[in-house]
């Protein structure tokens, strides 16, 4: 094909062949289009690879979506019309999702909710376990995100706490599951290796090899590698406050991880460039029905908790999620709250004020249910996403983000917010779901977020490891045992997935501090 990209440069000319050309004509016809043809501002000062590099990252772009989601956020962030209502939404494909604003929300109605305290959880532990040995319930882990409020270079699931087992977060996950694999067969009277729950790990860019590594490194942890899939979330590009793409470099455009809801997408990609198999194929390929999603950073997550899976599966729930009580008005949880018919998480930095420091009537936080992101979804419902995706709205951060000038083609290290990411949330499926499956547990037990840098005063390693080692505490005592001041008695996944099965602890005083990952280590401590 002829070239007509209209810019009379030898070198641009010089090194692609004619199918290059042609495409290149229709990348900038196709930019052009968008109203973002700056980004080949540079075109012709770059040598061969980088115009090549710049060429397949813009194809792999999908621009008119990228300014959709633009006009969608911005829509969605403009303040309400003189009449009160609600900005229209511009440009075709563009629909309303259907929660409201967060200055529109109520509570979460207490009798929408079910308690991991009440005396049906025994049941449902029963209908959890059983679905787990009858291999329809996957686990999914969201570890794409760079961790930079806790300051640790590597992917926060590495993160070394300090406990006398040395092990990191993914280390514990990867315990609990095998944990829960026996328990399973045991309750349903199996053979340990006839039961097997997958494990689908959500990476990002910068997280996905040094994850990787690692957990070859750990040999999976004890795992059958075949059982843990690696994916990997999308990026968007950055934008300059009025909607352009920024350049991170005179080839490159400045690109950021879509957030956590970037998932959803990513269910639908190969997992890798050597297969066409996507985590939703293979959901379906396996017969795997239910699937419990979690962040990395929380040490008392219950993976693949057969309590939340047993009352989501009984209530003939499509999507579940678990929250705690919120304990003061600026805790950075988000809440889940009614939004319009539904129930939908309104985020922390969204939840205007004063609903954050409502009150009802017996003085309580009015939005108290907070969430933990921990949340189930069948795999029919997962099949489902793609369709309500063009209706959710984006989440705008504004951010400073280092860019060429494109006039001057100087780098700029702005000091003040210059653009915005655009994310899109987990949980923003929620307000499309007829009957969220809300389930309350107990904060000691199941919650204590890893996000602030060491001797931050809340969610930092210190309190992580405090919390996790009071837990084991507790469970140490009420097996039986005693345990002397200011002794640390760890007991890892290998004993115990939530307290159970500690009997061989009953009767003994612990004087020394250590780890318990065998009944055998019980005499070094005592
Ligand atoms: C998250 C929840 C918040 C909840 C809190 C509880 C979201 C959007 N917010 O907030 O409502 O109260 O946890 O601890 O879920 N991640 C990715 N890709 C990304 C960004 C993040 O996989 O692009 C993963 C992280 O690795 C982590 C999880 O998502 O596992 C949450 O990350 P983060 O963005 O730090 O959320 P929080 O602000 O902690």
């Amino acid at each position: 094909m002829t070239i007509t990209n209209g810019h009379a440069n030898g070198h641009a000319n010089g090194h692609a062949n004619g199918n290059g050309h042609a495409s290149i004509a229709t990348l900038r016809k196709t930019y052009e289009d968008a109203g973002q043809s700056h980004v080949f501002s540079f075109w012709d000062k770059l040598n061969a690879g980088e115009q090549e590099s710049l060429a397949t990252q813009l194809a792999s772009i999908d621009v008119a979506r990228v300014n959709r989601i633009y006009r969608n956020a911005m829509a969605a962030e403009a303040p309400p019309t003189a009449d009160g209502l609600a900005p229209p939404l511009v440009g075709k494909d563009i629909s309303r999702s259907p929660s409201p604003a967060p200055e529109e929300a109520g509570p979460l109605p207490e009798e929408a909710v079910a308690s991991s305290s009440s005396p049906d959880a025994a049941r449902w532990r029963d209908v959890g376990l059983r679905a787990v040995a009858d291999g329809t319930v996957a686990v999914l882990l969201l570890a794409g995100g760079q961790g930079s409020r806790l300051g640790s270079p590597n992917p926060k699931g590495m993160y070394d706490l300090g406990l006398p087992s040395s092990n990191s977060l993914f280390a514990y996950q990867a315990g609990r599951i095998r944990k829960l694999q026996a328990l399973a067969a045991a309750h349903a009277g199996k053979d340990p290796k006839d039961v097997r729950l997958r494990w689908y790990v959500m990476t990002s860019g910068p997280t996905r090899p040094v994850t990787e590594a690692y957990f070859a490194e750990m040999k999976y942890f004890g795992l059958d590698p075949n059982d843990v899939v690696f994916f990997e979330q999308g990026v968007l590009p950055a934008l300059s406050n009025d909607g352009k793409l920024l350049l991170a470099g005179p080839g490159k455009v400045f690109t950021a991880p879509d957030g956590n809801g970037g998932l959803y997408a990513a269910l639908r990609r190969p997992v890798n460039a050597n297969t066409d198999m996507t985590v939703l194929s293979d959901l379906h390929a396996r017969g795997i029905k239910y699937i419990h999603a979690y962040c990395v950073d929380n040490c008392l997550v219950k993976v693949a908790d057969p309590v939340f899976v047993g009352c989501c599966i009984e209530r003939d729930a499509q999507c579940g999620a678990k929250v705690v009580r919120k304990t003061i008005p600026t805790e950075s949880v988000g809440v889940i709250a009614k939004r319009g018919e539904a129930y939908g998480v309104i985020e922390y930095s969204e939840l205007p004020a004063a609903k954050a420091e409502q009150r009802d009537a017996k003085g309580d936080l009015a939005f108290w249910a907070a969430n933990i992101a921990n949340h189930f979804y069948t795999t029919d419902f997962l099949d489902t996403v793609e369709a309500m995706e063009r209706k959710m709205v984006f989440h705008i951060a504004r951010k400073k983000i280092p860019h060429v000038d494109i006039a001057t083609g100087e780098q700029l290290n702005p000091k003040e917010p210059n653009g915005m990411k655009l994310e899109m949330f987990i949980f923003d499926v929620f307000p499309f779901v007829p009957a969220l499956s809300v389930l309350e547990v107990d904060r000691a037990e199941e919650f204590s977020g890893l996000k602030n840098a060491p001797g931050s005063k809340s969610d930092s390693p210190e309190t992580s490891r405090r919390d996790l080692l009071a837990q084991q505490r507790r469970w140490v005592l009420a097996a039986g045992a005693t345990i002397a001041d200011g002794v640390e008695v760890e007991v890892t996944p290998d004993v115990t997935y939530g307290g159970e099965g500690l009997e061989f602890v009953a009767g003994n005083n612990f004087v020394r501090s250590g780890a318990i990952g065998r009944p055998e280590d019980v005499a070094a401590l005592v």
